[in-house]
């Protein structure tokens, strides 16, 4: 099959499996060139590992610290005339990677929300790997079937208590336009917050208590962005901000838990704006991506996944370095995209842009390259016009 990619609004429903693999690679080279990080953990569950800043997380556990890795993730597999979600072959792309590099990889496909999911990694734990020393959880999910209830919720990106109304950009069509987006319902930010909060972190973690395979000084850590005023409304103070808050909430008491334990640690870290498969599905958040990457680019301070988790590792978690808490008590690696001189820089752009000036105010095409690499697209080296096999199963 030659596979291209084929783009819906802000999704890309092809993957290329050579591309993917090439995508990987990039970033187990980044881990590798910039060293071995020490003190690092032995036995790594990252939940979410398949893209983003999980699959991040996962390569420098495994290339930087020399971890086993257990990976839990939602994709799918190819079917017939259908190639497979990136995640899939991403997936399959570390594994084999790690195995030949003689490091131990697992993978469990399946709804990390179920208890069933829980107990199958713990058995892998028990049986493959031993106490965990560093568990990631880095889901980014549009639903969640609650394991106790059989209720289902849908997260909803909105406003809470207003009307917002912003320039938001078509990245694929490259127009930009205003978007007026109503509140949420209670509903809907009870539901956000049972998808994106914290119980299911919690649940996990107690999961791994109690069958006593949590390592002692163990840390665990979720994602979490701040990003300035203009998103403020969709993101920090909207209903995914209400879910991230519960994010918050989850962390002290897994945090407690964990130094009842013996000296463990748990935190949220905030990250940078990415283009990922979840960022994508934000209003606003792509225009304000566009305009970020051309100033941080200008700048020299642009970084991807890899390069944003490799800087957590390697100065603040292990390497014999201290994490950096803000006043709310949240570790930052954000702190290049929200340097004075870059946001300053965001305003007055974001007045002028339009959809006339986009490709020279923004880096809209940088945005789309990243998206395009996300589903294995655009990487050297790559012969796009040549057959490939998309039926390949997880290892
Ligand atoms: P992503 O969409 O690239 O990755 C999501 C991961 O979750 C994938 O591995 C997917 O397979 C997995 N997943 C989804 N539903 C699942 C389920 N039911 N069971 C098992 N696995 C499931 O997302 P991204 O952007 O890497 O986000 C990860 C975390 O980082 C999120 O909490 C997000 O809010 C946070 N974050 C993202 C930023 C961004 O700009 N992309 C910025 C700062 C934080």
């Amino acid at each position: 099959m030659v596979i291209r990619p084929r783009i819906r609004g802000f999704v890309c429903i092809t993957a290329h499996p050579v591309g993917c693999a090439a995508h990987i690679q990039e970033q187990i080279d980044y881990v590798k060139r910039h060293g071995a990080i020490t003190g690092g953990p032995k036995n790594v569950l990252v939940i979410g590992a398949s893209t983003g800043y999980g699959l991040s997380s996962r390569i420098t556990a495994a290339f930087g610290c020399g971890a086993k890795t257990l990976g839990v993730f939602y994709e799918r597999p190819s079917e017939e005339d259908r190639p497979a979600t990136p995640g899939w072959y991403n997936s399959i792309a570390f594994t084999n990677a790690a195995r030949a590099a003689g490091l131990y990889a697992a993978n469990l496909n399946g709804d990390a929300f179920t208890d069933d999911l829980k107990r199958q990694a713990i058995d892998i734990i028990r049986r493959d790997m031993g106490p965990i020393d560093l568990v990631v959880y880095s889901l980014a999910s549009p639903r969640r079937i609650h394991p106790r209830t059989g209720a289902v919720h849908k997260s909803a990106l909105k406003p809470v208590g207003c009307v917002y109304s912003n320039k938001t950009v078509d990245t694929d069509l490259g127009i930009v336009s205003d978007v007026t987006i109503d509140p949420a319902s209670e509903q809907e930010i009870a539901d956000t917050i049972a998808v994106m909060g914290g119980e299911d972190w919690e649940w996990w973690m107690q999961a791994l208590d109690e069958a006593k395979l949590l390592a002692p000084g163990a840390t665990a850590t979720a994602y979490s962005y701040i990003g300035p005023e203009v998103t403020w409304p969709i993101y920090k103070n909207g209903t995914i901000g209400l879910a991230k808050n519960d994010l918050e909430r989850a962390a002290k008491r897994i945090d407690a838990l964990l130094k009842v334990n013996g000296y463990g640690r748990a935190f949220v870290s905030v990250n940078k704006a990415l283009v990922t498969q979840a960022s994508s599905a934000i209003p606003v958040v792509p225009l304000y991506i566009s305009i970020l990457y051309k100033l941080m680019k200008a700048k020299g301070t642009h970084e991807g996944c890899i390069e944003q988790i490799q800087r957590l590792f390697a100065k603040q978690l292990y390497n014999g370095s201290a994490l950096n808490f803000d006043d709310g008590g949240r570790v930052r690696i954000d702190e290049l995209e929200m340097a004075p001189d870059i946001q300053a820089g965001i305003a007055p752009i974001w007045q002028q842009v339009n959809t006339a000036n986009l490709e020279t105010l923004t880096d809209i095409a940088g945005y789309r390259a990243e998206f395009l690499k996300l589903f294995g697209f655009g990487l050297p080296g790559v012969d796009y016009t040549a057959d490939v096999e998309p039926h390949i199963p997880m290892p």
